[in-house]
């Protein structure tokens, strides 16, 4: 275990709620960040109000719906440090895009090629990129909670782009942005925006920061929220993430339920020793053409990516007509420009 896990598993924070709270239809409050932290910062999905997730939504429709020049110079001259432990295409790639569209000064820090390393601290390295004048740090760590521990030592607006299985909150805002376009429903959200919507999401819920990020935002817009998956990849306990979510093992069940199927990817890399019987896997979970006519002709087709073609989901779903999944790494720009802006707008969007 490397000096940041430890220290930043021991700052992880819990925010799968009481059981009791699952049995109540009330959406789950939000959590604000604690004392010390930034405003700018996005830590997790549940320190948004729905006011505050409509102003990020109003500022990405905004942002990418205006010609570039118009915002050009909007964070000209500002210093944002990627700071990523893990590899990653489409996060890192549309966080650096978007903060340069927006005229910023970008560096990348890689555990691959710094003095990460060499056994240097999340606190040390943060607290050398502060020093170097960056003014907002945007994170992907392995271990759960490592951005509270980066904000909370750097005071710094500290941006989650995917912190070990715990939250990817980022990909959650801008899967509500696709959902509401493909739904034709309007940016600006309520608890009852996605009354009578149901979205499963199914695969690797155990290691989806996806997921869980999704699971917490959804049910408080009204949306029902399925998981799907074998025993091993979707604890019974994963119930207890937020009111209005339910399990169901049946692929084909929790499709006839739903307006969206959110799909997938199984974390090789988080198994741990565990052993998966893909070809069942596959035969019991894979989005194809036969599952999909049959069960959920019209539903919206998502997957976070990256996607693991002919497992998890066939080429002709993942290309097919249905398919928002290219929407959504658009829309990832969109969203990520309106969370840099707002971080160096102090949290306001
Ligand atoms: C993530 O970083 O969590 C991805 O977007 C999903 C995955 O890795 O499968």
């Amino acid at each position: 275990m490397s000096p940041a896990t430890k220290s930043a598993s021991k700052s992880a924070p819990k925010s799968v709620p009481k059981k009791a709270a699952a049995q109540s239809p009330q959406p789950k409050a939000t959590t604000p960040p604690a004392d010390g932290i930034h405003p700018g910062s996005l830590l997790s999905i549940t320190q948004l109000s729905l006011e505050e997730v409509s102003n990020i939504l109003a500022l990405a429709e905004r942002l990418a719906g205006e010609p570039l020049s118009k915002h050009a110079t909007l964070l000209e001259n500002r210093k944002l440090a990627l700071l990523f432990y893990e590899s990653s295409t489409r996060t890192r790639t549309s966080f650096e895009l978007a903060a340069k569209s927006l005229g910023a000064m970008t560096t990348l820090v890689s555990d691959k090629s710094s003095s990460i390393e060499k056994g240097e601290s999340l606190k040390d390295t943060g607290l050398t990129l502060r020093a170097l004048g960056a003014e907002c740090i945007i994170l992907r760590h392995n271990a759960s909670g490592s951005p509270y521990l980066l904000a909370k030592h750097t005071g710094l607006p500290v941006l989650n782009a995917g912190d070990g299985m715990h939250e990817h909150p980022s990909q959650a805002l801008l899967d509500l942005r696709t959902i509401l376009s493909r739904l034709g429903k309007k940016q600006a959200v309520t608890e009852t925006t996605l009354d009578g919507i149901t979205v499963c999401i199914t695969g690797d819920i155990l290691h989806s920061r996806v997921a869980r990020s999704n699971a917490l935002l959804l049910p408080r817009l009204g949306a029902k929220v399925i998981l799907c998956g074998p025993q091993q990849l979707l604890p019974p306990e994963a119930v207890d993430l937020s009111p209005g979510i339910t399990l169901e093992r049946d692929f084909d069940k929790a499709l006839q339920q739903s307006q969206v199927a959110m799909m997938l990817r199984i974390q090789k890399e988080r198994l741990a020793g565990m052993q998966i019987d893909l070809a069942d896997y596959q035969k019991q979970y894979q989005l194809n053409e036969d599952r999909y006519f049959k069960h959920a002709p019209n539903a919206v087709v998502m997957h976070p990516g990256p996607m693991i073609r002919g497992l998890e989901i066939t080429a002709d779903i993942a290309d097919g007509p249905s398919s928002a999944i290219e929407e959504q790494v658009r829309n990832g720009l969109a969203i990520r420009m309106a969370l840099l802006a707002r971080a160096l707008n102090g949290g306001a969007a």
